[in-house]
């Protein structure tokens, strides 16, 4: 009997809720259920042949016949094709039909049998027994017609039902690797609180020492002895500071407050005041650009690379006089930093791997460095969606090339 929309159905057939909206929003309906039910006696005879080739067809496939592997299953399987189609054609809607499909479509992600390979073959089981059971449906090419529409609305409910369950699986999977990185984040966020802290204590230890050689024994410390003692202080409060500046840029990315414009003058003029003092100490003449462009970054992130850059250089000049020169050069889009030195120069061979992290120089194995400024210097540079590369010849000096985007 077919089910009478008209009156409240008996609790235990009664569709649920998900299921009547999607009949509803479908038209599928009482005459689409006497209509499928016609098709049941045609698409009987000929469920076995379509089965069989359906089976042959995925066999056919390496994709598809991995899962068909053992003859048992297949043999089960062929059972339960052979009732589900036939249960599509019973149209029974109520919440066991609901569940079935959904069943299928849970085993089926959970197996790894993807949509396009469900769907597939989905489309080649229509395919295959459309025809032979609209040969046998009596009542006029109008009265196929009508048929095969119903047929196709039923299987939309059937495919929707399996489908809605593979994207439940993938969400859940994204789900799952939502919460891990979240709680990675977390983590990393402790960590880099505790580490912050970790190091500013003995920093601040450093700074007052510093303050307590000066105040106790002053009149004894020669002026330039002095004057070092407050550059090391000055270095160690200037270290706190950019530790508590990175933490707050950290925080502010997680946060998605991740770039805005950002005039070069203030990381470039800012990294060149803090290498002031090694350049007077080893006599190098730096040049900056007369005019700074703006580009779309963090401040305190690109003058971290510039200061690195300047750095490096510094520290790896051997010649007299050293030469140091910082120009722009802007395109539309984007904005290109050269950093230049007349320093020694890095060989052809050891370029590739300048940014790798722990990398460091056959030949600069004499100066002291953790191996780890050029490769958070490209993370950072790669992070702003720029481009950090260098050209370099032995005996003349290299330069380094920062490309960012130009701010609109
Ligand atoms: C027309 C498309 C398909 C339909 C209607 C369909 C239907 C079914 C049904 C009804 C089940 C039993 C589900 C259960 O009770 O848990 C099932 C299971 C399974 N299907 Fe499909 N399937 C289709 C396509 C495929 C394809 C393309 C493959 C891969 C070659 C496949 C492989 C399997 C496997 C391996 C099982 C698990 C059998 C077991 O361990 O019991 N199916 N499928």
């Amino acid at each position: 009997m077919p089910p009478n929309h008209n009156q409240p159905p008996a609790e235990a057939n009664s569709p649920k809720l998900d299921l009547a909206k999607r009949l509803k929003f479908l038209n599928l309906d009482d005459l689409d259920q006497r209509r499928l039910r016609e098709c049941i006696a045609g698409f009987a005879d000929c469920a076995d042949a379509c089965v069989e080739s359906f089976y042959a067809h995925l066999e056919s496939f390496d994709e598809t016949a991995q899962f068909l592997s053992d003859p048992v299953l297949v043999a089960r399987l062929k059972i339960s094709q052979r009732a589900h189609f036939m249960s599509m054609l019973q149209a029974e809607w109520h919440g066991d039909y609901e569940d079935r499909r959904k069943q299928v479509g849970r085993t089926h992600a959970e197996l790894g049998v993807e949509p396009t390979w469900f769907l597939g073959s989905y489309n080649l089981f229509v395919q295959q027994c459309v025809d032979q059971f609209v040969s046998q449906l009596s009542g006029g090419d109008d009265g196929r017609f009508d048929h095969l529409r119903s047929l196709m609305k039923a299987i939309f409910l059937d495919v929707g039902l399996t489908l809605d369950e593979y994207f439940l699986a993938s969400t859940k999977d994204l789900r799952r690797a939502l919460d891990m990185y979240n709680e990675a984040n977390t983590e990393l966020r402790q960590f880099a609180h505790f580490t912050s802290h970790d190091l500013k204590t003995p920093l601040g230890t450093v700074a007052n020492l510093c303050e307590e050689v000066i105040d106790e024994f002053g009149d004894q410390i020669p002026p330039a002895a002095r004057e070092l003692i407050q550059s090391a202080q000055s270095t160690a409060y200037r270290m706190s500071a950019t530790i508590d500046e990175l933490l707050a840029t950290t925080i502010e990315y997680e946060d998605g407050k991740r770039f805005s414009q950002v005039s070069l003058a203030s990381p470039i003029q800012d990294a060149a005041a803090r290498v002031d003092r090694e350049l007077k100490e080893k006599q190098i003449e730096l040049t900056l650009p007369d005019s700074f462009p703006s580009v779309m970054g963090n401040r305190v992130q690109l003058r971290e690379v510039f200061y690195n850059l300047l750095t490096n250089a510094v520290k790896y000049i051997d010649k007299q006089p050293g030469q140091l020169k910082v120009t722009i050069a802007t395109s539309d889009s984007h904005v290109t930093i050269a950093v230049q030195d007349n320093g020694p120069g890095i060989p052809q061979e050891e370029q590739p791997r300048i940014f790798a992290p722990f990398r460091r120089l056959a030949i600069h194995r004499d100066v002291s460095g953790s191996g780890l400024g050029l490769y958070f210097t490209n993370y950072v540079v790669e992070q702003h969606g720029g481009r950090l590369w260098l050209e370099s010849q032995l005996g003349v000096g290299s330069t380094f090339f920062v490309s960012l985007k130009r701010a609109p």
